[in-house]
């Protein structure tokens, strides 16, 4: 069995802290809302919990309660911490909500988004190893140990949590720090946390004093260590949410092309969380995608396409320059050229569009043609209105089909049409006024203004 779908030991409650301030951030948005590959970084980490299938979710906030309960409160219980009088502090906020609950608790960060569901795992089942340890820290081995809490162990049993503001020189040259994270049996933690002070550097309740005191009774303490330090680097700035954002993508480019996929440029191709993409997909350089994109196999995204919200059927070809937004639903062979917008609208199977338009709120039927510069003109400045296009009908270039309105089967509407009735299938349908035809009048013109032009330049 992979790690994902061994059973949880015991029941598991994750508790997440999200009531500091984030002044770095300098935003009106919680940071823990701030978005990674276009998901909150706090719902990138809670995903990866739901993987151990959590009983409870408990998030701690401070300010911004009203921005966190929009987002979560389907799938977390929201508490309050205030004043934000430090980790232990903010921990000890979930005891009302955890009274009755008797099994494993996992303190998260919301700040801290990335950490893998194997990480957490390995954390409980450490918890639950023949030592019995009291709590569970999950440490890492930093490049430059920074401002860090230290994590004083040997053999993987801790001695000593200190904060770098309490450590003494010799406390602060050790690289083992602590990243935050705990696992702690709720039977225990809330008892321990009752016996944290704030007596400190900080005049704070340190979350870490717990493994403090559980040594002081006699208890073990063990260290986790990630061998992969990027996964517990937190997010206090936007340079840090762009560097994780950069992390973030790089990891799925290279799963994109894991699974099938060539990517001319990987650098400047971007995923969102939820992207899906097939097999013998070729996407070239500078290709967005924000989430909602769905890519079949055998797939061509060009050069320059912004794609949302966007289904992508088997053989389908865009751009370069192609934008498709939320419910652009391309059927199998279609192709979108450049400079064409494809909203909420369905693509029948091999339809084009190959220059120049707009596709708003359409049925566009199998194998039919949209010459360059058509738009469906589907707005009137309050409602919209759908243009219903049939399978095979030719629509002239620079046309406007006023919605709502339907092109019947096999028409062809002529070019610079402007379309404001339905065409019946097989109808030839041109809105233009008859061609004036005058042949020679051009030559007379000219010979006329010349000669007048050179009259006028005589002395
Ligand atoms: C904490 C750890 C430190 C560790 C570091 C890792 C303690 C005492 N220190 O320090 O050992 O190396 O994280 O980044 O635990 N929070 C609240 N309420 C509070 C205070 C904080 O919810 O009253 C939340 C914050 O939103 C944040 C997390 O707890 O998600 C950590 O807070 P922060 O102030 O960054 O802790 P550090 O001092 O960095
Ligand atoms: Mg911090």
């Amino acid at each position: 069995m992979t790690a994902e779908n061994t059973p949880p030991l015991a029941p598991l409650a994750v508790i997440t802290l999200a009531a500091g301030k984030g002044t770095r951030m300098k935003s009106d948005l919680h940071k823990v809302l701030h978005p990674i590959a276009g998901r909150p970084m706090i719902e990138h980490l809670m995903a990866s919990a739901a993987e151990l299938s959590p009983a409870r979710q408990v998030v701690i906030v401070g300010h911004g309660r009203e921005q966190l309960e929009d987002a979560l409160s389907a799938r977390a219980t929201i508490v309050v911490q205030a004043p934000q009088l430090g980790t232990g502090h903010a921990v000890l906020q979930a005891e009302g909500e955890l009274a009755d609950f008797a099994g494993d608790v996992l303190i998260l960060y919301g700040d801290v988004p990335f950490v893998r569901p194997e990480t957490m795992r390995a954390m409980i089942e450490r918890l639950h190893g023949d030592d019995a340890p009291a709590v569970v820290v999950l440490g890492f081995e930093p490049a430059d140990a920074l401002q860090y809490g230290r994590v004083i162990a040997q053999d993987g049993r801790i001695a000593k949590m200190v904060e770098h503001k309490d450590a003494s020189a010799e406390e602060r040259a050790g690289r083992l720090c602590n990243s935050g994270l705990m696992a702690v049996r709720a039977s225990e933690l809330f008892a321990l946390l009752a016996r944290v002070g704030n007596d400190n550097a900080s005049g704070e309740y340190y979350l870490t004093d717990i493994v403090n005191i559980a040594n002081g009774d006699g208890r073990i303490c063990a260290v986790v260590i990630t061998d992969d330090p990027d996964e517990v680097a937190g997010i206090n700035s936007r340079a840090e949410l762009a560097e994780a954002e950069a992390r973030w993508q790089q990891r799925r480019r290279r799963r994109a092309m894991d699974e099938g996929a060539s990517l001319i440029a990987p650098e400047t191709v971007w995923f969102s969380w939820d992207t899906v993409v097939g097999r013998d997909v070729l996407i070239e350089q500078n290709v967005v995608m924000a989430p909602g994109v769905t890519i079949a196999d055998n797939v061509t995204i060009h050069a320059f396409c912004h794609l949302e919200g966007a289904t992508l059927a088997s053989g389908v070809a865009i751009g370069p320059y192609a934008r498709l937004r939320p419910g652009a639903r391309l059927e199998e062979k279609t192709k979108i050229g450049n400079f064409v917008e494809v909203k909420n609208a369905v693509m029948g199977k091999g339809a084009k569009a190959n220059h120049l338009s707009y596709i708003g709120d359409a049925e566009v039927g199998a194998g039919a043609n949209i010459g360059a510069g058509t738009i469906t003109c589907n707005y009137d400045g309050y409602f919209k209105h759908k243009t219903v296009i049939g399978e095979r009908a030719f629509i002239g270039s620079n046309s406007a089909l006023i919605a709502p309105v339907r092109i019947g089967a096999d028409a062809i509407v002529a070019a610079g049409s402007a379309v404001s009735r339905d065409v019946s299938d097989g109808e030839l349908r041109m809105v233009r006024a008859e061609q004036l035809v005058k042949p020679g009048w051009a030559d007379r013109f000219h010979d006329a203004m010349k000669k007048k032009k050179a009259e006028r330049q005589v002395p």
